[in-house]
């Protein structure tokens, strides 16, 4: 339980700028009490206490403004970001690393029992006041722009936006590098990454890639140094986590004589 606690307070630091501390995330996150309350009341609906179950959630819809049936299956690290308004059906089904927020609505459209909320795939965003309804499937990695209604499937990587919902873009990118040269860089990530809103943001990415490019070329080139056994004094060139490297330093280190070619 406690692992899946740090995990959510995690998941919430790296998501939102506005998260200062553990205690801030743990006090102040009404999406994220409302999470806890759900696996308990989905816990016991699952044990067959549905009365039980039903009053939890009414309980958690009156002290966090979202209203989660207990039916509901939520993955991991989900993030409900300020909570309010945020309806989710009892057959809605969710997956990790899933972001909500506010005024969303995950509904239905007929009023027969069985299967008839949406499916949200891994890593989907669904932006305030959407409302995605039917039993549809929102494919990973997909974003809901705020206040859409979707009434369609989404597919995988793809932007849907307006009223009906109409697909405006599909990602096939792989973030992987980029990561990790944003985590070498000591980059917010999250603005650069992991929601990407706008143009800037973009030419960031681009920017990101561009100079892993130039790591690559650079690292081969110091290969080709060595195999030659030219010395380079590598050791104490700045590298790019290098905390102390100032402008100073590092033309200093140029400025250094370079030991002649055999
Ligand atoms: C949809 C969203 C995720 C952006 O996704 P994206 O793939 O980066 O898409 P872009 O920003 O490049 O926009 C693509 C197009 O959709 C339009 N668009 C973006 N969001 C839209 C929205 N919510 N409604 C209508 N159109 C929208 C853009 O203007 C752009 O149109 P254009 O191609 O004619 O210029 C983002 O706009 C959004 O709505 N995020 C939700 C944020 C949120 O709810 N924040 C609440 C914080 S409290």
């Amino acid at each position: 339980m406690f692992e899946r606690i740090r995990e959510d307070v995690a998941s919430i630091r790296a998501k939102d700028p506005a998260a200062r501390n553990t205690l801030d995330v743990l006090t102040n996150y009404q999406g994220l009490h409302a999470l806890w309350l759900h696996r308990l009341a989905h816990t016991i609906w699952l044990e067959g206490f549905k009365w039980v179950a039903r009053s939890i959630s009414t309980f958690s819809r009156w002290l966090t403004g979202v209203e989660i049936h207990p039916g509901a299956t939520i993955g991991r690290r989900c993030f409900i970001d300020h909570g309010m308004g945020v309806v989710i059906g009892e057959t809605a089904e969710i997956g990790d690393d899933v972001t909500i927020y506010q005024g969303v609505t995950l509904g239905s459209l007929i009023l027969k029992r069985g299967k008839r909320h949406p499916t949200l795939g891994n890593g989907v965003i669904v932006g305030a006041g959407a409302k995605v309804l039917g039993s549809l499937t929102v494919g990973d990695n997909a974003r809901v722009g705020s206040n859409a209604v979707v009434t369609e499937v989404v597919p995988e990587s793809a932007t849907v936006v307006g009223i009906p919902g109409r697909i405006v873009r599909k990602y096939v990118v792989d973030e992987a590098p980029r990561q990790t040269m944003a985590g070498t860089m000591n980059f917010d990530a999250h603005a650069v990454i992991s929601d990407r809103l706008d143009s800037t943001a973009q030419a960031t990415a681009s920017m990101l890639d561009h100079l892993q490019a130039m790591e690559r070329r650079i690292e081969s080139l110091c290969l080709i140094l060595r195999d030659k056994g030219i010395d380079f004094d590598e050791a104490n060139l700045p590298t790019s986590n290098d905390e102390n490297v100032d402008s100073a330093s590092a033309k200093q280190k140029c400025a250094e004589p370079v030991a002649e070619a055999p």
